[in-house]
C-alpha cells in the first residue's frame, strides 16, 4: 500500500481492509444518499477569492472551542462502536486527539467506556455525546458519570429521535461483532435495552442488537427537555443537529451553549441541504450568542477555510478518522489529522491569512455570482 496523501486515500485502503458489514456501516448513507453525497459536492460550489501580497510567513491555526485553546480548527466528531474498525477503537483516537492538540467527541455508543476514554484523553479537551433515553436514568447517570470524568461539554444529538433507513445496512443485516460490547452500559441497563425489543429481536449473544439499542432513544424529547438538561448538570450543552436558522434561534432561547449543523453525515433524513449550505443561516440567526460547528463532507483543507469563512468557529470529521483508525490506529488517525490540518495551513497561506480571525465571508464567492463576474 502507499503512503496514504489525501482523506480519500484512507478511505480506498479501507476499502481494502474492512469487512464488509464494517466497511457499509461506515460508508453508508440513508436511502439514495443524496445527501451523504452532496455534503461533499457542495464544498465546491463555494469559490476562493485569495488575497495576495500579505506575509505568510508564520501562518496560526490555533484558535479556542468553547475557552479551550486547540492547535487547529478541526475535531474529531462522535462516531459509536470504533472498535469494529480497530482493536483499540476510541482509546487510539482518544490518544490520537491528545497528541495532536485537538478536541474529540466522544459517543456514548462507544465501545469502550467513557471513563476509559477519558483516561486515554488525559488532559485534552473532550466532549461527550448522548441521545436522551427513555428512561431517564441512564441519562441522568451518563451525565453525571461524564461530570466525574472531566468530560468538558455535553453534546445532544438531536437528529437521532429514530434511526435512518440505510440501505447498505439493511442488506447486511447489520451486527455488532460478539466479541465487542457497549462500554458504557452495565448488564442491568444492557437488560433495559434488551427487553424493551420485541422477543423475535432479542440478542442471543453478549452484544446488544443494533436495532434494539436505538429503540431505548426517547422519541417525545422537545426543547424543553434540553432545558431540563441544563438545570441538571453546570457543563456547557452543545445541540448536534441543527439544520434551520428557526432551530438555531430556539436553541439560543433555550440556553445550549454551542450549535453543531450536521445532518449525520447523510445518515438520518435523506434530501437534507448539505451542511455547508446551511451554516451561513445558522450563523447569521444565532447573531455571535453561541458558538457554531459545522460537520459532514470535510474532507481537504480548503473546505475547512470554507467553513470558518461562513462563520464556523471549528469542524468536526467522523468519516475520515475511522478510515485513518482501521488502516493504522492511533498512527492512522494521527496521520489523518496531520494531513488535514497541513492542506488547511497551506490553504490559510495561499489565500493570505496568518491567523484564522483573518478568514472573512469576503474569502468566499458562491458559483452563480462567481459566475457572474467573468
Ligand atoms: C456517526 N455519527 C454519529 N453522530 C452522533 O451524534 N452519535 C453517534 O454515535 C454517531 N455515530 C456515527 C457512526 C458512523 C459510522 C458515522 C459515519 C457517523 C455522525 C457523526 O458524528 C458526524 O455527524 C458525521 O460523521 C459527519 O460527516 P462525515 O465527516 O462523516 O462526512
Amino acid at each position: 500500500m502507499s503512503k496514504p496523501v489525501c482523506l480519500e486515500d484512507f478511505e480506498v485502503h479501507c476499502s481494502q481492509i474492512l469487512d464488509r458489514n464494517t466497511r457499509d456501516y461506515i460508508s453508508s448513507g440513508a436511502n439514495q444518499e443524496q445527501t451523504l453525497k452532496d455534503n461533499i459536492e457542495a464544498f465546491k460550489r463555494y469559490r476562493l477569492r485569495p488575497r495576495m501580497l500579505r506575509d505568510v510567513s508564520n501562518v496560526n491555526m490555533k484558535t479556542t472551542i468553547m475557552g479551550y485553546e486547540i492547535d487547529f480548527p478541526i475535531g474529531i466528531a462522535p462516531t459509536a462502536m470504533q472498535k469494529m474498525a480497530h482493536p483499540e477503537g476510541e482509546l487510539a483516537t482518544a490518544r490520537a486527539a491528545l497528541s495532536m492538540k485537538t478536541l474529540m467527541i466522544a459517543s456514548s455508543w462507544s465501545t469502550s467506556s467513557l471513563e476509559e476514554i477519558a483516561q486515554a484523553n488525559c488532559n485534552g479537551p473532550r466532549w461527550l455525546q448522548f441521545h436522551f433515553f427513555q428512561d431517564n436514568r441512564i441519562t441522568m447517570d451518563l451525565i453525571r458519570r461524564a461530570e466525574q470524568a472531566g468530560y468538558n461539554a455535553l453534546v445532544i444529538t438531536i437528529d437521532f429521535t429514530k434511526m435512518g433507513k440505510r440501505l447498505a445496512e439493511h442488506r447486511n443485516k447489520f451486527y455488532l461483532p460478539s466479541h465487542l460490547k457497549l462500554g458504557n452500559f452495565n448488564n442491568e441497563t444492557l437488560n433495559t435495552l434488551r427487553y424493551s425489543t420485541k422477543a423475535q429481536q432479542q440478542p442471543t449473544s453478549d452484544s446488544v442488537e443494533y436495532k434494539s439499542k436505538h429503540s431505548l432513544v426517547d422519541k417525545t424529547f422537545t426543547w424543553d427537555t434540553i432545558t431540563w438538561v441544563k438545570s441538571f448538570t453546570k457543563l456547557p450543552v452543545i445541540a448536534k443537529g441543527i439544520l434551520t436558522g428557526e432551530d438555531a434561534k430556539l436553541a439560543v432561547q433555550h440556553g445550549v451553549d454551542g450549535i453543531i449543523v450536521s445532518n449525520h453525515g447523510g445518515r438520518q433524513l435523506d434530501g437534507v441541504l448539505a451542511t455547508i449550505d446551511v451554516l451561513g443561516e445558522v450563523v447569521e440567526a444565532v447573531e455571535g450568542r453561541v458558538e457554531v460547528y459545522v460537520d459532514g463532507g470535510v474532507r481537504q483543507g480548503t473546505d475547512v477555510l470554507k467553513a470558518l469563512a461562513l462563520g464556523a468557529k471549528a469542524v468536526f470529521i467522523g468519516r475520515p478518522v475511522l478510515w485513518g483508525l482501521a488502516f493504522q490506529g492511533q498512527t492512522g488517525v494521527e496521520e489523518v489529522l496531520r494531513i488535514i490540518k497541513e492542506e488547511f495551513k497551506l490553504a490559510m497561506a495561499l489565500s493570505g491569512c496568518e491567523k484564522v480571525t483573518d478568514i472573512q465571508p469576503s474569502l468566499l464567492a458562491y458559483d452563480k455570482k462567481f459566475y457572474c463576474k467573468l
